[in-house]
C-alpha cells in the first residue's frame, strides 16, 4: 500500500533521514523547509501505518512542473515504489494543465535515469558541473516529459 498525502513540517525529521540514507550528497532540513515555504507541492507516501516509504517535490512554474525532490527509503527500493510515486507526479501535474515535467538527475544516477526513461522522459540537455561530487563537480543530465505529447498519443 501506498499513501499520499500533503508533506508536512512534522515530517521533515523522518523525511530528512530518509534523504540522508539514500543520497551521498542529500539536501539539508533547511532545503525541505525552504522549498515548503515557497509553496512547493510535495508529498509523502506512507503505509498503513503512516510510515514515510518515500516523497516528491515539485515546482509549479506556468505550464511547467520542475521534480525537485524523488526518494525512496532505501530498504523499499527495487520494489515498484518509485514508479508509483513518479505516476503520482505525473498525473498531478496533468491535473494542473502542465504541458512539461522537467528534471536534473547525476550522470552516475543509472537507477534513476532507468525509471525516467521507461516513464517516456528524454534527454534534453546535460548542465556541466551541476552538482558537487567526491572529485570536483558531475554533470547534470536535464531530461523532460512532453505531457501535450502523451495526452496526444492517449487519444489515438
Ligand atoms: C531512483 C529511485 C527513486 C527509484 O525508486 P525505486 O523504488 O528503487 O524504483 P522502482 O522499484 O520503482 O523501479 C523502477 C525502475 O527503476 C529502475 N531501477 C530500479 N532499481 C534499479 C537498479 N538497482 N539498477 C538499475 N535500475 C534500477 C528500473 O528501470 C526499474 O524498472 P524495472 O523494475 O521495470 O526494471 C530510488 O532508487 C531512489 O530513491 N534513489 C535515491 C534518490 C535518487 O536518486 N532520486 C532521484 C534523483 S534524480
Amino acid at each position: 500500500m501506498l499513501l499520499p498525502r500533503a508533506m508536512l513540517d512534522e515530517d521533515l525529521h523522518e523525511v530528512h533521514a530518509i534523504e540522508k540514507a539514500a543520497n551521498r550528497f542529500p539536501w539539508s532540513l533547511k532545503n525541505f523547509t525552504d522549498s515548503l515555504d515557497s509553496g512547493h507541492y510535495a508529498w509523502v507516501y506512507c503505509d498503513s501505518f503512516d510510515v514515510v516509504i518515500g516523497y516528491a517535490i515539485i515546482q509549479l512554474v506556468m505550464d511547467e512542473a520542475h521534480l525537485l525532490n524523488l526518494c525512496v527509503s532505501p530498504e523499499m527500493q527495487g520494489k515498484g515504489y518509485g514508479r508509483r510515486i513518479l505516476e503520482h507526479v505525473i498525473d498531478y501535474s496533468k491535473t494542473r494543465s502542465a504541458n512539461l515535467i522537467v528534471l536534473e538527475v547525476r550522470r552516475s544516477n543509472q537507477r534513476a535515469q532507468n525509471l525516467y526513461l521507461q516513464m517516456g522522459f528524454n534527454e534534453m540537455s546535460i548542465r556541466r558541473g551541476y552538482y558537487p561530487a567526491e572529485q570536483g563537480r558531475e554533470d547534470a543530465i536535464l531530461m523532460g516529459l512532453d505531457l501535450s505529447m502523451l495526452s496526444l498519443f492517449n487519444e489515438l
